[in-house]
């Protein structure tokens, strides 16, 4: 099948993280339709192995694209470190986006030189972020200071973004890297800027910065759509928003609850099962 510029743009991830993503897409592009797909079925992906990751992006890229998506972005940060370059090579023809923890951005706003990153284990462990991490290191000097926060994406799944429980493990993972100096935290996995408040709160300092690039990862896309002459042409008649649809491997109720109470977006949300091909 041909994309065209009124074919929608799938956004994936592990569950309800990438909608941390969509929101920034949402509202950047406006007129784009949006096929959300979350494999909280399958929840979390930070302790999984590599592969695992590997067979599950294919095949949900794979469901994604019967939609004849014209592009996809992969809205966690662990599936586009496992997973990515895998993608790219099945669809060469595929616009794709993926996110990565801004250690860029969050070298240019530090003072202290100290920068802590907040991720899951698989994207802290990963070959595509260490080699990144290096990058920015040697170019810039800023020390940076790895915290996996296993658990966390998890109780985020859970809807729990209030609860004691998560303020303790939130808690337990800041506190150490502020007492080392850290005045600038990366959101490293999409889940997190919904514990924005927790993670300010357990800093504990004023002027920090937290770095989350679901707008820049919002930018990139209509960069790329641009660039191929695929950007939806403005709704002006009916002035309606595109579409939206959401797809899960989980729960219905708690996806379309996810939508509604984080981004007050009501989409159609759709139980599907996924099948991980042998390839
Ligand atoms: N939201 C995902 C990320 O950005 C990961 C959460 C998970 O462990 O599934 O890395």
């Amino acid at each position: 099948m041909t994309v065209v510029a009124s074919s929608p743009i799938g956004i994936f991830d592990s569950g309800i993280g990438g909608l941390s993503v969509l929101r920034h897409v949402h509202a950047l592009l406006p007129d784009e339709s949006l096929l959300y797909f979350a494999d909280s079925g399958f929840a979390p992906y930070g302790e999984k192995p590599e592969s695992v990751i590997v067979a599950r992006v294919l095949a949900i890229a794979e469901f994604l694209l019967q939609s004849n998506v014209k592009a996809l972005v992969v809205a966690c940060n662990t599936a586009t470190a496992a997973a990515i370059a895998a993608v790219r090579t099945r669809y060469p023809q595929l616009q794709v986006v993926g996110v990565e923890p801004g250690l860029k951005p969050a070298a240019a706003l530090t003072q202290t030189g100290v920068v802590a990153v907040l991720a899951t284990e698989g994207t802290l462990t990963s070959e595509k972020f260490q080699k990144l991490q290096q990058q920015i290191t040697q170019s810039t000097g800023v020390n940076f200071l790895l915290q996996a926060c296993n658990g966390l994406a998890d109780q985020i799944e859970k809807a729990e973004l209030n609860s004691r429980e998560t303020a303790a493990m939130v808690q337990r993972y800041v506190a150490p890297l502020m007492a080392k100096n850290a005045d600038t935290i990366v959101l490293g996995c999409t889940h997190y800027p919904f514990v924005e408040h927790l993670i300010l709160e357990a800093a504990a300092k004023p002027g920090i910065c937290l770095v989350d690039t679901g707008e820049a990862v919002a930018r990139q896309l209509e960069r790329l759509l641009n660039q191929h002459g695929l950007l939806h042409p403005e709704r002006i008649e009916d002035h309606e928003p595109g579409a939206l649809l959401a797809y899960t491997t989980g729960s219905g109720k708690a996806l379309a609850t996810a939508f509604r109470t984080l981004l007050k977006l009501q989409p159609a949300v759709t139980e599907v099962a996924i099948e991980v091909g042998k390839a």
